[in-house]
């Protein structure tokens, strides 16, 4: 398993009145990707940002632009999530009756296809689909608010998925209460990409998000070795 370690910086806990500046600060202190969540307060019990955001906020980043689409139906949505400037597009396995004619849109767009899991869904719902992906998202939490715990449950099936993955090119990601002492025990189960927001956005200042950043990085990777 050689698939390099990414930190996805959610900016879900960043400060929205300086969203620009949040985004500059976590990429030049060691983000490689950001981490868009996109929430309709239908899919998800929680209302957060729109493809019009994530467009302004594209001059100010790099880095891959990691969008995590939280909203049902999303079908009519993922072209303006391309246009917007999304790199990834994630939807979840449990928005709506038709998953691979979702990646497959999102593919169709020139994006990379991800699909995500709540905590209580199994793996199978991706066996059929695993070579339209590019990316499977392991929800570590109900999705919808930052801040929560992570639920180790989840672990067991993460590598499961790991196993499922072999040597397609399929990164895997967790999301929900990743901080440096979690991020290992992902890590160790075959996890590459780590959401994080608050663990990351904590300190308010670039020079915390360096130290933030570098620490779970570090503890994700003395995992792997
Ligand atoms: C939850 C979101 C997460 C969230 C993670 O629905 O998908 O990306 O921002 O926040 P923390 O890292 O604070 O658990
Ligand atoms: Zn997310």
């Amino acid at each position: 398993m050689n698939r390099p370690i990414r930190i996805a910086p959610s900016i879900l806990a960043a400060d929205y009145s300086k969203l620009g500046q949040e985004v500059r600060d976590v990429t030049d202190n060691g983000a490689d990707w950001i981490h868009l969540d996109v929430m309709d307060g239908h899919f998800v019990p929680n209302i957060s940002y729109g493809p019009d955001v994530i467009k302004s906020l594209r001059p100010h980043s790099k880095a891959v632009f990691d969008c995590h689409l939280m909203i049902a139906p999303c079908d009519p949505y993922v072209e303006a999530f391309a246009k917007a400037g999304c790199d990834i597009i994630t939807v979840h396995a449990e928005a709506g009756p038709h998953l691979h004619r979702s990646l497959q849109a999102i593919r169709a767009l020139g994006k990379k296809a991800g699909v995500s899991l709540n905590p209580a869904t199994p793996e199978n719902v991706i066996e059929y689909v695993l070579d339209e992906l590019d990316l499977i998202l392991i929800m570590s939490v109900n999705p919808g608010f930052g801040g929560q715990k992570f639920i180790s449950a989840v672990l067991e099936k993460a590598r499961r998925i790991n196993a499922m993955i072999g040597d397609r090119p399929i990164d895997l990601e967790i999301d929900g209460g990743v901080t440096a002492d979690t991020a290992p025990l992902a890590a160790a189960a075959g996890v590459n990409a780590l959401v994080a927001g608050s663990a990351i956005f904590k300190g308010g200042t670039a020079e915390a998000y360096r130290d933030n950043i570098s620490a779970i990085r570090a503890a994700a990777e003395s995992a792997r070795s």
